[in-house]
């Protein structure tokens, strides 16, 4: 018989390891890895060109079968590296490139943004302020189209000073927080952080200012990272299958070595999960 040239092995590129939003993704695609008879390369960009490239030529070198992506910021010379690899390559947090072997595997995003405005309306808030992410993350974009869009249809709006643009870990949402809850004259009934690190800062913000959350501030976070569920409150989130898209985007690069080609883009479903810091207004 012929000889497979074949590695069985995958790369993956991933931002940061730190959120525990990445570590459950790299669950997923490392348990499907295995149970498929591949072996992983992980490596960790924290989002530095100079790191993503060298990294590129390590995984050739390694003469890897396929790739998965993950990383937030995508410069162009990354992106033309990419471009350039004839490895079939699944990116995910991303958006569809026309002209590669590629496809992406995201959640819903601009879904799981009007999820969360409409339960923070459905609770009669509607003074609501959003931390949006970075301005230039596609995942951001959605959430925030989404947002507004769910805005809009209720007859609302947030002023330009409550959509504040941040990163994306704890620290980033705590200032933020601290920024938009400064004035007791002029604050937000509700925040709608982008991830639950976000609004894990916020809580903590509020906690400092004695704001008592939900009764005087709600907030509601997105991705349901495990820790969300133990804070107290309980962190009312909109949930992404987060195991679930690095399954997903395994069984898709094994789908294309086996021939298949790639499909079109992967969407999975958001959905809201409802726990203790969103409050019900009378009204
Ligand atoms: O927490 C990390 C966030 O970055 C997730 O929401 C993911 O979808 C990306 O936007």
């Amino acid at each position: 018989a012929l000889k497979s040239n074949r590695s069985r092995t995958l790369g993956m590129i991933v931002t940061s390891a730190h959120n525990p939003f990445f570590a459950e993704v790299i669950r997923g695609v490392e348990d499907r890895c295995y149970q498929a008879g591949y072996s992983l390369i992980l490596c960790n960009s924290d989002d530095i060109d100079a790191k993503q490239l060298s990294y590129l030529e390590t995984l050739r070198d390694r003469r890897i079968d396929g790739l998965v992506v993950m990383t937030a910021e995508n410069g162009e010379g990354f992106l033309q590296a990419l471009s350039a690899l004839p490895l079939p390559t699944v990116m995910m947090d991303a958006e569809p490139q026309p002209g590669w072997d590629m496809t992406v595997v995201n959640d819903d995003s601009r879904l799981g943004g009007r999820l969360a405005i409409e339960h923070l309306i459905s609770r009669g808030l509607e003074r609501i302020a959003l931390l949006t992410g970075p301005r230039d993350h596609a995942r951001s974009r959605e959430r925030l189209c989404g947002a507004l869009g769910a805005l809009k249809a209720a007859g609302l709006g947030v002023p330009e000073d409550w959509q504040v643009a941040t990163d994306l870990m704890l620290e980033d949402g705590h200032r933020a927080a601290h920024l938009l809850l400064a004035d007791p004259g002029d604050r937000p009934d509700a925040i709608f952080a982008f991830n639950d690190l976000l609004a894990l800062g916020c809580l903590r913000a509020a906690q400092d200012l004695g704001l008592e959350v939900p009764r005087e501030l709600s907030i509601i976070g997105y991705d349901d990272i495990e820790i969300s569920a133990y804070l107290n409150p309980a962190l009312t989130t909109i949930r992404q299958p987060i195991y679930d898209l690095g399954t997903t985007a395994v069984e898709q690069l094994i789908a294309r070595l086996e021939g298949s080609p790639f499909p079109g883009q992967t969407q999975l479903a958001p959905t809201l999960v409802v726990r203790e810091s969103v409050s019900r207004v009378d009204r």
